[in-house]
């Protein structure tokens, strides 16, 4: 018989994503199966990532969870789906005698502890990293390797996109019980090493309309979501060829275009969904002013269910775009810092590119930018100190 060890503690990490092709509106909500394929770039860990830390032990009485430093409902039902379906894989594949399954820990109650490094709030897909690591670390604990973004997909659905690094595509599947509906990875983080991402924090508010049921709404009222669903496969195979041939031109104008029809389908869902900005749209504005100025697309935006602006470029224009987003949005002084993540030297910005922005700048108006790249996908965490659960299973200070 297995050695009882104890306590079991894992602690993994898991990035953020942001999709160039939105996920929007589901065919199956209990699944989480969506109504069109999506395709994300997995953002950095070193910038921005979800911590967690399981402990299995013989001891613990329930399963109890903590999110950011405070104990949740660990009933609520995505959460109870996530921790049954890894307890069911770990078992089938222990009972084929597959892997290294790690039976014992199987039947104990779990503490769990996650925390991001950034604020929940602004609106920055906590959700699809806190899932993924989720399902990432559990698996861990109980020695199970391979596909698991199906599970992390039925935490939330942009979650599964986080369980691979680089350059992502949720497959929707066709089957119903969605074991066809997976992400896979298109290309490593490796893969374009000069693309950069600005994320242009507008405001920390909670969003109004969350996306799980701004998306119901949609599926129910917008014939425009049914359009939607018709183009995205032809939007899907022009955008993974530009991503495998680094053909920036193509996809940032895919990006932009698929964000503007995400919103436009917002618009279109009875009653409208408004999740840009009045700061939102200027940001839109400054970006199409800037790349008519040099007649090529150098910046691309996109937003999710909020006004912050996620903006890919290229590495020789991240200099030059942050001075014109600091012209045309002041930045508080005696504020907090306003550049955070990969370091951003100041240079100064033509007399001509001005005269072709004619903006009026609008003091305050972005809080912070943190400059980060493409990144890898879930991480083991090897060092003990960095778990959040201390040695009697509680979460440490
Ligand atoms: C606008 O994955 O948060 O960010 O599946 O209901 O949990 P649920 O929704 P969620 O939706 C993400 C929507 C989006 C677009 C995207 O990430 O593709």
């Amino acid at each position: 018989m297995a050695e009882d060890p104890g306590m079991s503690v894992v602690t993994c990490t898991a990035p953020v994503n942001i999709a160039a092709i939105k996920y929007w509106g589901k065919r199956d909500e209990e699944l989480i199966l969506p109504i069109n394929s999506s395709l994300s770039v997995t953002l950095h860990q070193n910038q921005l990532k979800s911590t967690t830390t399981v402990a299995a032990s013989r001891d613990f009485k329930e399963d109890r969870i903590w999110l950011n430093g405070k104990e949740e409902n660990i009933n609520r039902p995505r959460l109870q789906t996530c921790l049954r379906e890894i307890r069911r894989l770990a078992r089938k594949r222990s009972s084929r005698g597959d892997g290294n399954s790690n039976t014992l820990t199987l039947h104990y109650k779990v503490h769990i502890c996650s925390e991001n490094n950034f604020p929940t709030a602004a609106g920055l897909a906590s959700s699809a990293a806190g899932y993924a690591c989720l399902v990432y670390t559990l698996a861990k604990l109980h020695g199970l390797e391979g596909e698991l973004s199906e599970i992390a997909r039925q935490g939330s659905g942009s979650a599964c996109r986080s369980m691979y690094g680089g350059f992502v595509e949720w497959i929707m599947g066709v089957k119903e019980d969605g074991s066809d509906s997976i992400a896979q990875q298109i290309e490593p983080e490796t893969h374009w090493p000069e693309l950069r991402v600005l994320i242009l924090v507008v405001s920390a508010e909670r969003k109004q309309v969350g996306s799980t049921a701004g998306m119901q709404t949609s599926v129910k009222t917008s014939p425009l979501l049914k359009y939607r669903a018709e183009i995205v496969p032809k939007r899907m195979k022009e955008m993974i060829k530009a991503i495998k041939r680094q053909d920036f031109e193509i996809f940032g104008q895919l990006t932009m275009k698929d964000s503007n029809q995400f919103h436009a389908t917002c618009l279109d869902t009875f009653p409208p969904i408004f999740y840009l900005s009045d700061i939102s749209k200027r940001i839109i504005n400054l970006v199409h002013r800037y790349n008519s100025h040099f007649e090529e697309t150098r910046v691309a935006y996109t937003f999710d269910a909020g006004p912050n602006a996620v903006i890919y470029t290229l590495e020789q224009h991240v200099d030059e775009f942050v001075e014109v987003v600091k012209h045309y949005f002041p930045p508080e002084e005696n504020g907090e810092q306003f550049l955070k993540g990969l370091p951003v030297n100041s240079i100064s910005v033509s007399e001509q590119l001005n005269r072709s922005i004619q903006m009026d700048p609008v003091k305050a108006g972005i809080r912070y930018i943190i400059n980060t790249q493409v990144g890898p996908g879930p991480q083991l965490i090897e060092d003990a100190n960095h778990h959040l659960l201390g040695e009697d299973g509680l979460p440490k200070q």
